[in-house]
């Protein structure tokens, strides 16, 4: 073998055995580089005799490319190794069992807020719906409770920058205005959503839910809103022995007003820490729409004649799951929202 196979056999073996990308440069530089063996035997060229030169020229050319060859298939198996390495430790375990989907759930005054739909449409009662954002007009002077009227004073709400007159509602009665607004008599609805109110404690928050209802007829009684609410509790709370107490009270756009109380679903009225030991739980207000709210809206107080309620769905949904804080409810924890899914 000659001198020049001879470099050629060694070049390629000691390529063949890095594995290593900057070990491979280095080696190339011994025998491609400035003072490689390569470029060496080049520079030798000059000292040969004329004749010998082309065919020793030859053969260090070949050897050059056969080295540079080799230097080329290394470095593509060095880079080929290394992806093959990155993919392995990069790979999906498919194996591994998956997060999965969790279930959700329904807030629990929302489902409140569906049971008491349900019922109400089983006897008939369509769905309104009204704005947050109100206006003075109805949240209050339709409802018989104009500018000055002590009333007010229980309904200390927000009231937005720059749009005088413009209020978040305190009570959802201002719907029973808009929906008597635009359809005639007869009317039967219940109108669920968000009110707002300056008050914060366990028993209170600025924001919460309250369902109206309004029944208006040629002759409907004060009869058939004990028969209708009592019964709706009765199904709600799926009690048949449930008792309601009518209490004599005030509210401006109702005449007679009454409190609603139902007798303790806990203690099923004997007393206890829930009811304050009085057997009864305050629950809605009511009454029979008082003339001036139907003249507001244009319905003939002579002829129609109904009556109207409202209650807190966010109590009767503390109730039924035995909550004991209202806070709860609005403050989105997950371990605590999660137990009624
Ligand atoms: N809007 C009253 C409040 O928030 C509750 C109420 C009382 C509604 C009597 C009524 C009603 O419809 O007839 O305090």
């Amino acid at each position: 073998m000659s001198d020049i196979e001879q470099l050629v056999l060694q070049a390629t073996t000691e390529f063949a055995g890095i594995g290593d990308a900057a070990a491979l440069e280095q080696a190339k530089a011994r025998y491609l580089g400035k003072s490689g063996s390569v470029t060496e035997l080049l520079k030798s060229l000059g000292k040969l005799a004329p004749e010998e030169r082309k065919s020793a020229g030859a053969a260090i050319n070949s050897a050059k490319e056969q080295i540079e060859a080799a230097l080329i298939a290394r470095r593509e198996g060095i880079r080929y190794a290394a992806l093959e390495a990155q993919l392995k430790a990069e790979a999906l375990d498919i194996t591994l069992p998956g997060r999965g989907l969790s279930t959700s759930g329904l807030h629990p005054v929302t489902r409140t807020l569906e049971r008491i739909e349900a019922l109400f449409r089983s006897i008939g009662f369509d769905v309104a719906d009204g704005p947050e954002i109100e206006d003075d007009f109805h949240n209050f002077t339709a409802l018989n409770t104009p500018e000055n009227h002590p009333a007010r004073s229980m309904h200390d709400t927000f009231y937005l920058e720059n749009a005088p007159g413009l209020l978040l509602r305190t009570h959802t009665s201002p719907i029973q205005v808009r929906y008597m607004e635009t359809h005639k008599p007869p009317i039967r609805i219940i109108a669920p959503g968000r009110v707002y109110r300056v008050d914060s404690d366990a028993t209170h928050s600025p924001m919460f839910h309250q369902v109206e209802g309004l029944w208006i007829d040629e002759d409907v009684s004060f009869a058939d809103l004990k028969g209708v609410f009592t019964d709706f509790l009765r199904n709600f709370f799926e009690k048949p022995d449930l008792r309601t107490r009518f209490r004599p009270s005030f509210f401006p756009f109702t005449e007679p007003s009454a409190e609603i109380d139902m007798s303790c679903v806990f203690c099923d009225g004997n007393g206890c820490r829930v009811c304050s030991h009085t057997g009864w739980l305050e629950i809605a207000g009511s009454g029979m729409v008082h003339p001036n709210v139907l003249k507001h809206v244009g319905i003939d107080s002579e002829k129609y004649i109904g009556f109207a309620f409202g209650m807190g769905p966010d109590r009767l949904t503390m109730l039924r799951y035995g909550v004991n804080d209202l806070r709860l409810f609005f403050d989105g924890d997950l371990r605590f929202l999660s137990q009624f899914r």
